[in-house]
């Protein structure tokens, strides 16, 4: 297949990448030579910065086109316009970031979508993202109807991930010590390894038509299945110390980012996202422990962390502020 990736060099691109190649397919990558300038020597590169000139787009002809990097809808609609017919079949990776209401489980691609109360916005924070991949969305469907897929990601985890929000876990488990575990074990959690999103976009990458949710694992998990094959996968010695959601909240403790991947009640939608359309066409998981064995393996080698596309705190708790809650804790379930 002739695919062109959008993107390609920091995280879900680069393993799309990886995997396209190692599958044998023709693979064009565009990006500006920032993120992973010397990856994949193996592929054709496009350099452009797809704000400024398409140009590069002029020659070509592609079986389907991956777009990991469009943000803005305006980026949908100047790179449709740019390949036109050139491009046999385009897929976006929007979010589902896109829907409207995390307060209940079972969100389907029918679900109400984020609206913004300015579109022209261009912006992208925690509260334009979604709406504004609401308008990708709209772009791309009305660009090139039936030869589209939108593919909505939950929390994409896993090597490479710049984001440090599931890696956190994975390294603050191997530190060992009493870890807090938050909220209660029996919540629900949903999250993918980058590896097996790539691996089933590349699946129905061409043909695939529609709006497909994709999260995992493909059987239900829950925060303390996570936590726990965390502590035992990486640190057995390592102690989970549960505390509940009010009490972390009275504490002005963050979630999602300062302990990454928690959310609380109000939002416990967020992970329990209906995927059966995505398990219909294909999508399957690793299992957990081989995707914290990996992450934990590749963030040792990290030196300098890649920027992230979106600007937001770094995330997970400081040791220093984790002791303190932790005594706080003991202290007031002591007393
Ligand atoms: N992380 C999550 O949990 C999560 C969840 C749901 C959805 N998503 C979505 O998943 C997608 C994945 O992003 P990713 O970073 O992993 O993809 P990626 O393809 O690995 O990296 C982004 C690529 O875009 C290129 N790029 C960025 N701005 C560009 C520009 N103006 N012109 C040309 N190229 C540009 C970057 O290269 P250069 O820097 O060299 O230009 C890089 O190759 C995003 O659309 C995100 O919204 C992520």
């Amino acid at each position: 297949m002739k695919l062109l990736i959008l993107g390609g060099t920091r995280f879900l691109g680069r393993h799309l990448a990886e995997q396209a190649l190692a599958r044998g397919d023709e693979v064009t990558l565009l990006h500006r030579g920032r993120s992973g300038a010397a990856l994949f020597p193996q592929a054709r590169h496009l350099i452009a910065d797809r704000d400024a000139d398409l140009g590069v787009l002029d020659d070509g002809r592609w079986d389907a086109v991956i777009d990991t990097s469009a943000y803005v809808p305006r980026q949908v609609k100047s790179v449709a316009a740019a390949l036109g017919a050139r491009a046999g079949h385009y897929m976006l990776v929007s979010t589902i970031s896109v829907y409207r209401d995390f307060g209940a489980p079972g969100i389907a691609e029918d679900a109400p979508l984020q609206t913004l109360a300015d579109p022209t916005v261009e912006t992208v924070s925690g509260e334009t993202y979604g709406g504004l991949k609401v308008l990708c969305e709209v772009e791309a469907e009305a660009a090139f109807g039936p030869r589209c897929a939108i593919v909505r990601p939950g929390l994409i985890v896993g090597p490479h991930d710049p984001t440090g929000r599931f890696t956190w876990w994975a390294t603050r488990l191997q530190r060992g010590g009493t870890v807090i575990a938050p909220g209660a074990p029996a919540d629900a959690v949903q999250f993918i390894d980058a590896r097996d999103l790539a691996a089933w976009m590349l699946r129905i990458a061409g043909h695939a038509s529609g709006t497909f949710n994709a999260t995992g694992p493909d059987s239900p998990l829950t925060m303390g299945g996570f936590l726990e094959t965390a502590r035992s996968t990486l640190n057995p010695a390592a102690r989970l110390e549960w505390v509940p959601e009010p009490w972390l909240l009275a504490q002005g403790v963050v979630p999602w980012s300062e302990l990454p991947v928690w959310v609380p009640r109000e939002s416990a939608g967020l992970h329990q996202v209906d995927i059966r359309r995505a398990l219909a066409a294909g999508l399957s998981c690793r299992p957990l422990a081989q995707t914290l064995t990996d992450t934990a393996a590749w963030a040792a080698t990290v030196e300098a962390p890649v920027p992230q596309a979106i600007d937001r705190p770094a995330a997970g708790m400081a040791p220093e502020r984790e002791a303190d809650l932790l005594a706080r804790w003991a202290a007031e379930t002591r007393a």
